[in-house]
């Protein structure tokens, strides 16, 4: 793991600009293209990125507001940008079956509906995820509820700070390698926030928020603060926790997010590590990247501090979904690139959903490796693992869960809307390596009797 310095200001993805249209919906630009840039000192490399050489704008939406996204694509090649988090319809969903062709605009438009949250942007192309997603294309999507918005530190970019962990592998002529693949997929030595190394964030307020997203391929991270320090979990991925939860470490695998807040004291320094993370019965031989303690941001505070409000004691409600509503319950075992035997294909559709219902999906993995589980269209609730009470930090909404090897996880989760069986969504692990090997399936929605 590359030593780092802290000596370059934590990029910050700009807010995207949007234009509400006649009709009121909110429309974004997005051009998937090419460039160059300088992500270590003195070297250029080739990156792809929306709207800029490198990731992409953070877009920003309210609860209820009708959305478009006008996504062209500047590629040499055909992508897709799906909304991952996002509850919408299928044929918007932006997965292998909404491709955008080199120069094509593609306009899917949805209303946004669910509770405020940081959601993300990526491709989704069948098979070339990995390569896509590594290359830079990933943004963050923040969901905004004005009716439902606990006081939290939440200015953009000084004490509300996106933060999207990669790993990187340079070539030595300063490209991305895509080279160091062992079982999980590419692990790099260089650790990016927001594509800079070793950044430093100042900070002027007494707490700041933390929006982590593990944009990674393949790297499980755990991450907590150099002096052990305590911060408060606010946010897991599809919005706010009930309360806030203390803790010193929070395990991410690929696609999840984690909104903390940590306070600081006047004049001192913090470095936000990822350390080993807690991997479950993995086999030793095949945890690669499981043993690395990385440094990944330095907030530095200022002589003097801004007040902010303290985290409030209750942040959102959260509906448990019951267990007794549960109409269907489907198993899922993952296990060598497949789920329940089956490798993915574009052209099946593996499990046909009753719109209204609420289901089971009662996950486990076979294999002594890592792997996780993402669901589209949904934010599901973990309602036990092993027959257990999930932990505290998985009781929020979830849209991928990591799956410790050997546990069986009982997710469960309500279908509202969105009947189609013309358009798939997708079920998969979210280590872009397997999801691209296979280790995915579809779903649809349909009325009952369809
Ligand atoms: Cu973030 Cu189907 O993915």
């Amino acid at each position: 793991i590359a030593p780092v310095s802290f000596d370059t200001p934590l990029a910050i993805p700009p807010e995207a600009e949007s234009r509400v249209d006649a009709s009121g919906t909110r429309v974004f630009e997005l051009t998937a293209q090419e460039g160059s840039t300088e992500l270590l000192p003195g070297t250029t490399t080739t990156t792809w990125g929306y709207n800029g050489s490198h990731l992409g704008p953070t877009l920003r939406a309210e609860r209820g507001e009708r959305v478009t996204a006008e996504v062209t694509n500047h590629l040499g090649e055909m992508t897709t940008v799906h909304w991952h988090g996002m509850h919408l319809p299928a044929r918007m969903d932006g997965g292998p079956h909404q491709p955008i062709s080199p120069g094509e605009t593609w306009r899917p438009t949805w209303e946004v509906d669910q509770p405020a949250a940081t959601l993300w942007y990526h491709p989704h192309p069948h098979g070339e995820t990995e390569r896509h997603v590594y290359l830079g294309l990933a943004g963050m999507f923040l969901i905004d509820d004005p009716e439902a918005a606990p006081a939290l530190p939440s200015e953009y970019g000084v004490d509300d700070v996106p933060v999207i962990v990669q790993d990187k592998q340079f070539s030595q002529d300063g490209q991305f390698s895509r080279e160091s693949v062992q079982e999980p997929g590419i692990l790099g030595d260089t650790v990016l926030a927001n594509g800079t190394f070793g950044a430093f964030h100042e900070v002027t307020t007494e707490l700041v928020r933390l929006r982590v997203l593990n944009g990674s391929t393949a790297r499980t991270y755990a991450f907590g603060f150099d002096d052990d320090r305590e911060f408060q979990l606010v946010g897991s991925d599809g919005g706010l926790l009930a309360a806030p939860l203390p803790l010193t470490r929070i395990r991410l695998s690929p696609g999840e997010r984690a909104e903390i807040v940590v306070a600081l004291d006047p004049g001192e320094d913090t470095v936000l590590k990822s350390y080993p993370p807690e991997l479950g019965d993995v086999a030793s031989e095949l945890a690669f990247g499981g043993e690395d303690t990385i440094e990944v941001l330095q907030l530095r505070a200022a002589e003097e501090l801004q007040d902010s409000e303290p985290v409030p004691v209750e942040l959102a409600e959260i509906e448990p979904l019951a267990e007794e509503e549960a109409t269907v319950t489907r198993e899922f075992t993952l296990a060598s690139r497949l789920i329940n035997g089956r490798s993915m294909d574009v052209d099946r559709v593996d499990e046909v959903v009753e719109v209204g219902s609420t289901e089971i999906w009662e996950v486990s993995t076979d294999d002594p490796l890592m792997h996780n589980f993402h669901v589209h269209d949904v934010q599901f609730q973990v309602l036990d693992i092993d027959g257990e009470a999930p932990p505290p930090e998985l009781r929020g909404l979830k849209d991928t869960v990591y799956l410790e090897p050997g546990r069986r996880y009982r997710l469960i989760m309500r279908f509202e809307d969105y009947a189609d069986p013309s358009a798939a969504y997708m079920y998969h692990c979210h280590l872009l390596r397997h999801e691209d090997e296979g280790l995915m399936g579809q779903f649809v929605v349909v009325e009952p009797g369809q």
